[in-house]
């Protein structure tokens, strides 16, 4: 970009003489706002608002810069930091050195080799959700991924059941998403300290799960004092807790972690899966060859992690699946230092947008991006850049449950496909809500074939 291109230090971008217009745009529609923007100016743009400034990164090299090689210049962007009514001081809102404390602690219980020992809790659960559909019913995908994701979750992080609270935490995090957008905007903000019913909703809800959670750490203590100890994160972190005074945690640092825990583990993995199955729904040959694939290597025993690495397709479906709607759609860091762009200086204070949707489907790197084609992924890409796909981010905040996440989908997936195709019931297409995370804005609803017709 040339410098005659910048507007008094800003990058071109979108400006209007209406004040807050631009950012209402943005708050609106925000998907059609970048790519709207990105195709008139390309790939690096800027707007302002108020005195704030925020600049729109699609470019892989200034995504390595912000998220590896400068980490130290950032913090995380604001609305994370507005959403900390809810998720605390918790690992995806924390800086350090509460951050690389507390991810250290929980690294190891993320690591590849130690999520394999969940594959048992993952395939049982999702068996459970697949035995409950009749051949030739209809059924509310997203619902049904949800209830997957939030079982599995209570299982292997907490090591109780969480199928009962389902009430609880699904209009909680409906609530939560819908908060989160309304912080975006100054209006939205003054309207969250306001007694509104929508407000006094939202803060039913966070009580009532803040509530859940507390009460699960409650559980989990009696089961340790009865000598219940499990391989579940949460006894690691009560042990850690208790036994070590450098790792020691207040309860409400130990809520926030939970809490953080139970929402960034079910509700971008049950977003993948309710996209991954839509997708396979929409191309009937492709979920046909991942039908005979995965009976040709399981038959009908369980899957198992191993048992993933014998079915290519499997893993290129879940990778086209994240390519194309990633349920982190757009990241945001703040900066806390110049950051030097070369043609103009992202100044202290501003917002930087690192945005997935916009890498995903940018033709520089992906031929016929719009297309579902996870035959893409046969053949590795030396040429692409790594920050061109980046679904589970980067650098020492990458996400910390990414193995954990590849394998439930896998397993889930597979697990699903043993007990037949999906159909779709109408050509209803697929509308995405875009808020901290990216999931369905309409149901997806899909109708489970009977045996003899899936193959
Ligand atoms: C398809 C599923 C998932 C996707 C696409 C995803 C994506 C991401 C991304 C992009 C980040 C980085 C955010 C940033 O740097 O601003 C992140 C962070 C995080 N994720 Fe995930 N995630 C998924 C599943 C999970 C699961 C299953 C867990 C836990 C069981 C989890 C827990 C976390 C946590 C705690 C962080 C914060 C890490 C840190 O800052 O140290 N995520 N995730």
């Amino acid at each position: 970009m040339s410098k005659e291109a910048s507007y008094g230090g800003l990058p071109a971008g979108p400006r209007s003489r209406v004040p807050g217009r631009v950012i209402w745009q943005y708050r609106s529609r925000p998907i059609e706002f970048l790519e709207e923007n990105a195709a008139r100016y390309g790939p690096v743009f800027a707007f302002s608002m108020s005195a704030r400034r925020f600049y729109v990164l699609a470019e892989p090299e200034l995504i390595r810069r912000v998220l590896v090689a400068e980490a130290d210049s950032f913090h995380k962007g604001p609305a994370l930091k507005l959403a900390s009514d809810t998720l605390g001081n918790g690992l995806l809102s924390s800086e350090d050195p509460l951050h690389r404390r507390q991810r250290a602690l929980m690294q190891p219980w993320f690591h590849a080799q130690w999520v394999r020992r969940y594959a048992a809790t993952m395939v049982a659960v999702s068996k459970r959700i697949a035995d409950g559909w009749q051949p030739g019913s209809v059924v509310d995908v997203h619902q049904q991924m949800t209830r997957l994701t939030v079982m599995v979750a209570g299982q292997t992080l907490f090591g109780l059941e969480l199928d009962q609270s389902l009430d609880v935490i699904g209009p909680a995090m409906d609530a939560l998403l819908k908060a989160f957008n309304r912080l975006l905007n100054p209006v939205g903000r003054v309207m969250m300290r306001l007694p509104l019913p929508s407000t006094l909703y939202y803060a039913r809800q966070r009580d009532r799960i803040l509530q859940l959670v507390e009460n699960l750490i409650a559980e989990k203590r009696r089961r340790l004092a009865a000598g219940q100890a499990g391989e579940d994160l949460l006894t690691t972190l009560l042990t850690a807790n208790k036994d070590s005074q450098q790792t020691e945690m207040t309860d409400r640092q130990l809520r926030d972690e939970c809490y953080t825990l139970l929402a960034a583990g079910h509700e971008t993995t049950s977003s993948l899966l309710t996209f991954a199955l839509y997708l396979l729904g929409r191309h009937q040959p492709i979920a046909e060859a991942l039908r005979r694939q995965v009976v040709q290597v399981l038959g009908d025993a369980a899957a198992t992690s191993e048992a993933i690495g014998e079915m290519p397709l499997l893993q290129q479906v879940i990778s086209e699946t994240l390519r194309l709607y990633p349920p982190a759609w757009m990241m945001a860091r703040t900066a806390i230092v110049p950051f030097d762009c070369g043609d103009f200086v992202v100044p202290v204070g501003s917002i930087v947008f690192l945005p997935q949707w916009l890498l995903h489907r940018d033709r520089r790197w992906w031929p016929h991006a719009e297309q579902f084609d996870p035959g893409r992924w046969a053949v590795a890409n030396t040429e692409r850049p790594r920050f061109a796909y980046f679904p589970f981010g980067g650098g020492r905040r990458q996400c910390i449950g990414d193995s954990f996440a590849w394998q439930e989908a896998a397993l889930a997936l597979a697990t699903i496909l043993q007990r037949g195709l999906l159909t779709p019931v109408s050509n209803e297409p697929l509308r995405v809500y875009p808020s901290i995370t990216l999931r369905p804005a309409n149901k997806v609803l899909l109708r489970l074939l009977p045996v003899q017709a899936s193959g």
